[in-house]
Order: structure tokens, then sequence, then C-alpha cells
């Protein structure tokens, strides 16, 4: 503190190396017309000197003076009470007259000031007009040298030891400079969403299923759902197969051998599918297409212990061979969440999901059944976007199917509620960004990710 006082006294002091101020003047400067009148006399006085003491015709007078001349000399030469207009006779009324207007204008020219009434007068007759003057006054000041000397900016060691810093000059403070800008880290917008939707599963009720392996068995992420081995979805042309390692080391023996069964000849009231199930399809590795491939693990852990009622959530990385456009990238993440317990129906599914999403600030949701191969009811989900004013879909879900969940060895009455969703969609819709993109890969601005706000409420 006594440093900084220091310091602050020593940086005033150097300020004063001169004085200043500033100078106004203001004065008055004739018109044109006042030029004229303080070089040949006023009108009214030309007037009164033209008219001769037995008087003159008006017609004889203004031929004399002219018309301007003529005119304002009448007007100021009556006001002055100085001569008497007849109808056609113009004669004196008093025998001697002084210009006033003229001497005042003269003084003015010479740089003396009349009277106020004066001015007034001259003001009012656009005989004189102001005129502002600014200057600035200068004079050494009690520091004054003809060099400037640098001011010291630190307290050092030696100027200490020194005592050279009783008599040094420091550098004024700037309290008001912005200082750097801090160069820290800076959260992703997908971060910041995927931490919002955390944040909600966790005031739900819900907990997070482990989705730390990007690689999966075809087992798991279609097989265990149910998902028939000639889909579609299957072909490497949407799916990223592995090549190394390309299968799977091991699987639960006694629950493929249900999972088998059921796909080719069905159970638990289901005709299943009838085709010649291969275990080499199942064993395949790839990059997880959902991240309910977790999910089907987990499910199948919790039928191996004693019925427990969970609500489980996962968010995390999937991966696609797609197309890349605007809206399409060959990885993205998942959101996922399930209730199992028993007796659950399609209108807890809904209740679940007007929850969820009237937390994320979307409270009107419309269904649309849908088609999944492990759920059944099925529903795409869209919900109303108050900023954009339409339907925008927002996710899929579903009752997991009798198929998936009895060959796990889950009780008959258990039933399952699953939805899932995209986590760059929302965040696409809440920080305004309308190509994938530009969100998400090697095209990214980093400085969009420095200036994005901290957080975005409400889809
Ligand atoms: N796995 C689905 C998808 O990839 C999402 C989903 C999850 C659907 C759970 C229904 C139930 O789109």
């Amino acid at each position: 503190m006594k440093r900084l006082l220091m310091s602050l006294r020593a940086s005033m002091a150097f300020d004063l190396l001169m004085l200043s101020s500033d100078i106004k003047k203001e004065r008055w400067q004739l018109t044109a017309e006042g030029k004229t009148y303080a070089a040949n006399g006023s009108p009214e006085f030309q007037l009164f000197m033209a008219v001769p003491p037995e008087g003159i015709s008006r017609v004889e007078l203004q031929k004399k003076l002219g018309d301007p001349g003529f005119k304002i000399g009448c007007q100021q030469a009556i006001k002055n009470k100085w001569v008497e207009m007849g109808k056609s006779q113009v004669s004196r009324k008093v025998a001697h007259v002084d210009d006033s207007v003229k001497d005042m204008l003269v003084k003015i020219n010479n740089g003396e000031a009349p009277n106020q009434e004066g001015i007034d007068a001259l003001k009012r007759r656009k005989l004189i007009s102001p005129q502002v003057w600014k200057g600035y006054s200068v004079k050494k000041g009690p520091n004054y040298a003809p060099k400037r000397r640098k001011p010291a900016t630190d307290l050092t060691r030696e100027n200490l030891q020194s005592g050279e810093w009783k008599d040094l000059q420091f550098k004024e403070y700037n309290f008001l400079a912005k200082g750097f800008p801090i160069e820290g880290g800076y959260l992703h917008p997908l971060l910041k969403v995927r931490r919002q939707m955390q944040m909600i599963f966790l005031q739900m009720g819900f907990e997070e299923m482990p989705t730390n392996n990007y690689v999966e068995s075809s087992f798991w992420n279609f097989d265990a759902l149910f998902q028939p081995q000639q889909h579609p979805a299957r072909d490497s042309h949407d799916t990223f197969f592995l090549k190394e390692p390309s299968t799977t080391k091991t699987l639960p023996e006694d629950y493929v051998e249900r999972v088998k069964q059921i796909h080719e000849s069905g159970g638990h009231g289901s005709r299943g599918y009838g085709y010649d199930w291969k275990r080499e399809e199942a064993n395949k590795n790839l990059l997880r297409t959902h991240t309910t491939a977790v999910s089907s693990r987990m499910l199948y852990a919790l039928a191996k212990k004693p019925f427990e009622a969970k609500r489980y959530y996962s968010i995390d990385r999937v991966f696609r061979n797609e197309a890349v456009d605007r809206t399409h990238l060959a990885e993205f993440h998942q959101i996922e969440g399930l209730i199992c317990d028993r007796g659950l129906s399609l209108g807890d599914l809904q209740g679940v999901l007007h929850d969820f999403f009237s937390r994320l600030g979307m409270s009107k949701l419309r269904f649309k059944p849908a088609y999944n191969p492990y759920t059944e009811p099925s529903m795409e989900i869209f919900g109303y976007h108050e900023g954009l004013k339409k339907w925008v879909e927002v996710g899929n879900s579903g009752m997991f199917r009798p198929e998936m969940l009895l060959p796990m060895g889950l009780p008959e009455d258990v039933t399952v509620i699953a939805w899932g969703l995209s986590l760059e969609r929302p965040t696409m819709i809440l920080y305004g960004i309308d190509n994938i993109r530009d969100l998400f890969g090697h095209k990214v601005d980093l400085g969009l990710i420095k200036s994005n706000p901290i957080c975005r409420i409400g889809l």
C-alpha cells in the first residue's frame, strides 16, 4: 500500500511538467454593412446632412441618396427625431446631430468595446457579429524539464539496495487497463449440453451406464436386441466393422444359445424370424452404432441378479457409415434413457418423456408410430419448438420387446421403456448452428468454441 501511494504521488508530480489552460475570447466584428458605415457614416447621418436648413423635397432627397440609403436613413432619422417627413417635403428638426453609430463602429473596429446598449442596437441592425477566439495558455510547470524522464515500472532489488528508489519516479498504475485476456480452456457446446442433459437425468433419479467401449460385438449391438442378421443396418454400408481384431473373444454361451433360439424359432409366444442364425455373424466386431448396445449389456447383467427396478442413462459416441452432409456425420453422440420395472406401460413412457423434455423447455410433445427391431410399440418423438415455431423431431422411443428381455432372464412382468436422441440436434438448436460440420469435426472454427455463450437455457 505504501509503495502504491508513493508511486501515485510520484506520478502526479511527474505530470506537472507544464501547466496549461484553455482560453476563450469573445469579441465583436463589423459586418460588410457595418464596415461601409464606419467608412462613410451611417445612412441616417448622411440623410440628415443631405437635408438643407430650408428643407428639401422627398424626390430630390431620394435622388441624392439612392434607394437603400434613403430607405434606411429615413427610418433611423425619424426614429432619432432628427427630421420631419411631410407629404412631399423633408425638413430638419434639430440643428446639429452626432453620428454615434459610425463612432461606435469605428471604436469596435479598433478593438474597444462600446456600452451594452450600443452593442445591442448594432447587433439588431446586423452591423456587427460576434467572433469567438479559442486558444491555450501554456506555461512551464513546477517540474519543468526540457527532457522527459522515463518513469520506473518496477521497484527492483538494485534500486532498493542503492537507495535510488527514494528519488525514482514511478509509472502511474492504470487501474482502468483491461489486462491480458485469460487463455484458459473452453468448453465445447456439446460438452455444455451434455452436462445439462446429465443434470436432468440425475435430477430424475437416473444412474449412468458405463459406455467406455466404442468397439462392440455384433452380438450386443444387434443380436441381443433381436435385430435379425440379414437386417440392412448390419451391412457394411451402414456399419463400420473392425479388421483387427475382427471378432469378439467371449460371449455368455448359455445366453447366446437363447438368443439364437429366439431368432430362429421364437419362444415366449413369439414365432421368431425363422432363419439360420450364424454365430460368426454375432462374433464380428464393429464400432457400436447405438448406445442401446450398452443398454442390452446392462439389462442382461440386471437379469442375472434378483430383480431390482432401475433407471439408467448414457450419453456417448456412436458410429455409422453414413454419407456426410449438413446434418449427418459418421460419428455423433447419443443420449439414451431407460427404466425397467414391473408393469410399466406406454403411458409411463409418454409421461417420462413429457417430464424429460419439459425440463429442456419443450412441453408440447407428439408421438408418431415407428419401427425398431427391438421395441414394440415404437414411437418417434416430436416436440413443438417455441422459438422456431414448428414441430421438430427430437427422438425415438419404445418398449423393449419380450424377444429381447425374456432370453436375458428378466421376469415376465418386467417391462422396459426407453428412448434415445442425438446430442448434436438439441445443441445445434440451442446454439443456432445449422451445419453439423461447424459443430463437430475438423472444420470446426475454434473461435466459435471460445466465444459461444456459457450456457443456453431452454430448447
Ligand atoms: N437406438 C435407437 C436409435 O439408435 C434409439 C432408441 C433407444 C430407440 C431406445 C428406442 C429405445 O435411434
